[in-house]
């Protein structure tokens, strides 16, 4: 997929690519991946603001976001209790000399809500969370090699790009998802100097708890650390997680996105004797426990309290996929709903048929996750609902009428 660069005439795009690499930060917010091989310079790339499960694009127009901010927000854009308890802490100072109370605060709530969680340590991306978690592994362990299975972030430690030293990438193994005996094979091969599994307990489908088990089981067999990282499923499939839902305990987690709906917060945390090891080694950083992200927390810890959030989302996410459903189902375009309800994903036969319908949901109204989750949110109401299944109704007739009529002659 190309980065958009050359494609697009957009004038917002344009002058992205002259100052931000790309276009953009966020790897998945770059046209070219947002838009695939249908990129065209009447599609939106900038937003102005958000609100609900709404965006508006630098032009002004109003799409409703389906990949609601890859996860980050799950109970709305710009919701009202969370945008003023952020403006609080703001108002009253958001760091200074001496750690704040909500630091604590949020801390404790946190191991009240994760089954593993004994103790927390703050930090400001996902990334950064798994990071640390297989720093203290590493720690705690004395040892080196980690076998991971998912998407843990850009840092080196897990990462094969351009510009990761080979020695570090000698020191990971990684194995396919839900996949017993890749596991056993990759234990065996570490041998004595396995530190930590990490996995993503949930990737397009939840794991089986065989699997999960497995793992559980060869890092007690060996000494080593179980991590699993619920940066995505954390207050989304469950308030503690996947492994709330299926009862298996790592012994670290990493949380973050929906933790603060949208603002910068995430954490490890998990049990006291690996968790100890940051005291030995180093883990910190200057803005880590800022308190307009923990108040965003808070209040999410609140709402999760208060309401059962989770299945509320299991509720609107089904709804959305079945709209989704009924709407593809006429027009035989080899398109699927799949996965979770709280996240879940449209597939394709042809990604040129996946990359058509998203242009053409987007210049209805709607934005799609192209090629990864659908995140289902609280703010999406009864009324996105009917226009979702409208609008790619409509697209996806439109679709099927451009392929018939480009059918040869019979
Ligand atoms: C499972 C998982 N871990 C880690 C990360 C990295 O988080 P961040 O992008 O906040 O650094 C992501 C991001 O998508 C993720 O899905």
């Amino acid at each position: 997929v190309s980065d958009g660069a050359s494609a697009s005439r957009n004038p917002w795009a344009d002058r992205a690519q002259r100052v931000i690499p790309g276009g953009t930060s966020t790897g998945s917010k770059r046209p070219g991946v947002l838009y695939g091989s249908a990129l065209a310079p009447d599609l939106p790339t900038h937003a102005r603001r958000a609100y609900g499960c709404r965006l508006e694009t630098a032009d002004g127009c109003e799409l409703i976001d389906l990949s609601m901010a890859l996860g980050a927000v799950a109970l709305g854009y710009a919701d009202a209790e969370v945008t003023e308890a952020v403006a609080e802490a703001a108002a009253v100072g958001p760091v200074c000399g001496l750690p704040p109370l909500l630091e604590l605060e949020v801390a404790e709530r946190l191991t009240r809500v994760i089954p593993c969680a004994e103790q927390v340590r703050f930090l400001k991306s996902g990334a950064e969370a798994t990071a640390a978690a297989v720093r203290l592994a590493r720690a705690h362990t004395g040892r080196d090699h980690v076998i991971a299975s998912g998407y843990f972030g850009w840092h080196d430690w897990s990462s094969t790009a351009p510009g990761v030293p080979a020695g570090v990438q000698a020191d990971l193994t990684a194995v396919p998802f839900d996949d017993v005996d890749a596991l056993q094979h990759a234990v065996a091969t570490a041998g004595e100097t396995l530190a930590a599994i990490i996995v993503e307990p949930l990737v397009h489908h939840v794991a089986s708890p065989a699997w999960l088990s497995a793992a559980r089981a060869l890092c007690d067999a060996h000494g080593a650390v179980l991590i699993f990282d619920e940066v995505k499923t954390a207050f989304r499939v469950r308030t503690g997680g996947v492994q709330q839902l299926l009862g298996i305990t790592p012994d670290l987690t990493t949380i973050g996105k929906a933790v603060a709906n949208g603002y910068a917060l995430a954490a490890v945390v998990g049990r006291e004797p690996v968790m100890s090891a940051a005291t030995r080694t180093w883990i910190s950083s200057t803005l880590a426990a800022e308190t307009t992200a923990l108040a965003a927390a808070r209040v999410v810890l609140d709402r999760h309290a208060r309401l059962d959030v989770c299945h509320g989302l299991e509720r609107i996410g089904a709804q959305l996929q079945q709209a989704v459903r009924d709407a593809i189902a006429p027009y035989a375009l080899g398109l699927e709903v799949d996965g979770p309800a709280v996240m879940w994903r449209l597939t394709a036969e042809r990604e040129s048929v996946l990359d058509a319908l998203v242009a053409e949901c987007v210049r209805r109204g709607l934005l799609l996750k192209r090629g990864a989750y659908q995140f289902a949110a609280l703010a999406h109401d009864e009324t996105a609902v009917r226009a979702v299944h409208a609008i790619v109704s409509d697209a996806a007739a439109q679709l099927h009428d451009r392929a018939m009529n480009t059918l040869p002659e019979a």
